[in-house]
């Protein structure tokens, strides 16, 4: 078998992770929820709910992952040898292989429009919203630009670990991080943007019911990346002093701050232009943005154009870094349980991958009329089994996991590097009771809402 490589750095170490969590969900996904419910008040149960269950969840996925050095499947079959705990395992493999499946789709609209800012088409559209559906149901360029994107994918999971992986984290993780600095500079530069910056700043908590609440623990698992076979595998090429907890607590922080500024970039933009409104859903990137940055820079194209190329191009990369997270869980399983090669797994992945998201990308266009289970097309439906279904489960199977199945001794073990890191009891205490308790609780009470929904 292939020697399985791992990080070489702890900076690697946190950049590979943090590229998991920036992903679409911070740039795309905050920015819309945030709008649709509320503003201010649902960003900080958001931050309370990354502290209280996101963190702990992490970290417990790190302990199972840099524990056993393992694939999903075969680190839980080792630390739960003949019992049906490997299914854990499997459904992290499974779902991760859903997920980039129909997140490629959305990768793909992003570099579709990185491509059409440079051409300056995005600042010079007439109706953003009919270019949004004409391009979302051609029949063959969303599946173009989803098979685009994963070859992207490809080309970095196939250098390995260290030369691939981590090598660039490291180049596409400050640069997402310099573009965001840079355009909240620019989006608070705008007339009017006070505006926007009052919604983001000022809490309304009257906005705030049980949908709401569970609409933001959501957001959080997707964002933080837990539950899946991700982290998981990350945490298995972690070296033996890397802090888990820590870890856990800077990937995070990086991730929330990604999602607030997306936010600070997104709605000053937003309110800037008196006639768009905050809470456009979906279509927030794609069709209100594009006439935010036509309007709002009508004197200065050249200054639109470049807050348009730049804000596409940091979108893809957060897309990017995410598919990588997702493309290896699936890889390294292939390559060690099927002894593959490394070129060979990845290509299985890439291409079935492409296969699947062929279905979900002509789910706008000419396989809009397929319908699944309740009426799902089949991005709904990928959407729907890995969100919806396969992440809460995945969470809530991993804190019973690892707060009950497994012995409290390895857990403290694994997250103080046996015994070489001292921390205050409460810390112990609070992550066990946490993990414990309020983790499960609360995914079960997501779950149930999701279904009754
Ligand atoms: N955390 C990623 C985002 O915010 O876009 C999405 C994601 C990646 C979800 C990996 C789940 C996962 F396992």
């Amino acid at each position: 078998m292939e020697n399985r490589g791992s990080f070489g750095s702890k900076l690697g170490i946190i950049l590979a992770s943090a590229g998991s969590a920036v992903g679409l969900g911070n740039v795309w996904r905050f920015p819309t929820e945030v709008g649709m419910n509320g503003g201010a008040a649902f960003i900080l149960i958001y931050i309370a709910c990354v502290m209280l269950m996101g963190i702990p969840l992490m970290t417990a996925e790190f302990i199972v992952g840099r524990h056993t050095h393992k694939n999903p499947v075969d680190a839980y079959r080792t630390l739960a040898p003949k019992t049906g705990w490997v299914f854990q395992g499997i459904m992290g493999v499974f779902a991760a292989w859903f997920i980039l499946s129909y997140y490629s789709v959305v990768a793909g609209w992003t570099l579709k429009y990185l491509v059409s800012a440079v051409a300056d088409q995005v600042t010079t559209m007439t109706d953003s919203a009919a270019y949004f559906t004409e391009f979302t149901q051609n029949a063959w360029m969303p599946v173009v630009a989803m098979a685009a994107v994963l070859l992207m994918s490809h080309w970095v999971i196939v250098r390995g670990v260290q030369g691939g992986i981590e090598k660039y984290s490291k180049m596409m993780m400050p640069m997402l991080l310099l573009i965001i600095a840079v355009l909240v500079v620019c989006s608070f530069a705008m007339p009017g943007s006070d505006t926007g910056l009052r919604f983001l700043l000022k809490p309304d908590f009257t906005k705030i019911n049980g949908d709401v609440l569970l609409s933001a623990m959501g957001q959080a698992f997707f964002s933080l990346s837990v539950g899946m076979g991700c982290l998981c595998t990350y945490a298995s090429y972690f070296t033996d002093d890397a802090k888990l907890m820590k870890t856990a607590g800077s990937v995070a922080l990086i991730d929330t701050s990604v999602a607030v500024m997306s936010g600070f970039i997104i709605f000053p933009a937003v309110f800037s232009v008196a006639d768009v409104a905050p809470d456009a859903g979906p279509g927030l990137v794609f069709i209100t943005l594009p006439t935010v940055f036509q309007t709002a820079f009508a004197h200065a194209p050249l200054i639109g154009w470049l807050f348009a190329v730049m804000f596409y191009t940091l979108l893809l990369l957060a897309a990017l870094t995410s598919m990588m997270s997702l493309h290896e869980p699936v890889t390294s399983f292939l390559i060690e349980r099927f002894a593959m090669k490394r070129r060979t797994a990845t290509s299985v992945v890439t291409f079935s991958c492409i296969a699947l998201g062929t279905l979900c990308a002509m789910s706008f266009g000419p396989l809009a009329d397929v319908r699944w289970l309740f009426g799902m097309t089949f991005f709904d439906f990928f959407d729907f089994v890995s969100a919806k279904i396969i992440m809460p489960l995945g969470g809530f199977l991993l804190s019973i996991f690892v707060g009950w199945y497994l012995p409290k001794d390895l857990v403290v073990k694994e997250i103080t590097n046996n015994h070489a890191l001292h921390f205050p009891r409460w810390l112990f205490v609070g992550f066990f009771f946490l993990i414990r308790w309020v983790a499960p609780m609360a995914i079960v009470a997501i779950f149930i809402n999701e279904l009754v929904s």
